[in-house]
């Protein structure tokens, strides 16, 4: 599912999207290999002085920003000023997230930011959204929710895990269905359509959420605005 730019592209963006963030606030920190290098980033400037709380959006998440020394808060005690995030796929500032199985705590956090930053390499860009839409299911709506999703003309097919048998369970405990639907023209309209099917808990598809991506290249960074 996932695409793959290189560590240098990756860590470009990341670092420039944890250059953004000032002392004194509170910071989603975002799932996957290049959020993880925005998150190391993060540990160096505190280590250097900065004052900062993150959010995690994940147990991967959580764990690498204990390893850089970040200080972790939940929903409960704060919001985040600011997010840092990645994505599987990206036409404008609309994402296709979810390769990590992370998107339902991550649209949580990353929409309860006042800014969300997010950090891509240059496989990611699209001109239309049509890489398949992870669909996070409670496992007993996984049947139903299928059957739903065959309405809409997407193909659902339940993430296997890798190094276990059987399906990818999630942080939360529940299933994913990666869903090819071709070429998305309108991403609205199927981001409310997949939000009405019982027992979908979030999808994939991050629609007027993400302010900024700042895109790592072989030699700088590209900021997306629009
Ligand atoms: C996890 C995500 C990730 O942010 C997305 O898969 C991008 O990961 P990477 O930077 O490793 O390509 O949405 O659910």
């Amino acid at each position: 599912m996932k695409r793959g730019g290189t560590d240098d592209q990756k860590r470009r963006a990341a670092e420039s999207a944890a250059e953004a963030v000032e002392s004194g606030t509170t910071v989603g920190l975002g799932t996957g290999s290049t959020a993880g290098f925005a998150i190391d980033h993060l540990g160096d400037r505190i280590d250097e002085g900065l004052d900062i709380t993150g959010i995690p959006t994940s147990y991967q998440s959580r764990q690498r920003a204990h390893k850089a020394g970040i200080p972790l808060a939940t929903l409960e005690d704060d919001r985040p000023d600011i997010a840092i995030d990645g994505a599987d796929q990206f036409a404008g500032t609309t994402l296709i997230k979810g390769g990590g199985a992370a998107h339902a705590r991550e649209k949580i956090v990353d929409s309860a930011a006042d800014r969300l930053l997010i950090v891509a390499d240059p496989t990611k860009e699209a001109e239309i959204l049509d890489h398949p839409v992870p669909v996070e299911v409670l496992p007993d709506a996984r049947p139903t929710v299928a059957s739903r999703i065959e309405g809409l003309d997407g193909e659902p097919q339940l993430r296997a895990a890798e190094r276990k048998d059987g399906p990818v369970v999630t942080d939360n405990g529940n299933l994913v269905l990666d869903c090819e639907f071709g070429a998305i023209e309108s991403p609205e309209t199927l981001a409310a359509r997949l939000s009405a099917i019982p027992g979908v808990v979030e999808h994939g598809l991050f629609v007027g959420l993400a302010d900024e991506i700042h895109v790592g290249t072989a030699d700088g960074v590209v900021v997306r605005t629009e």
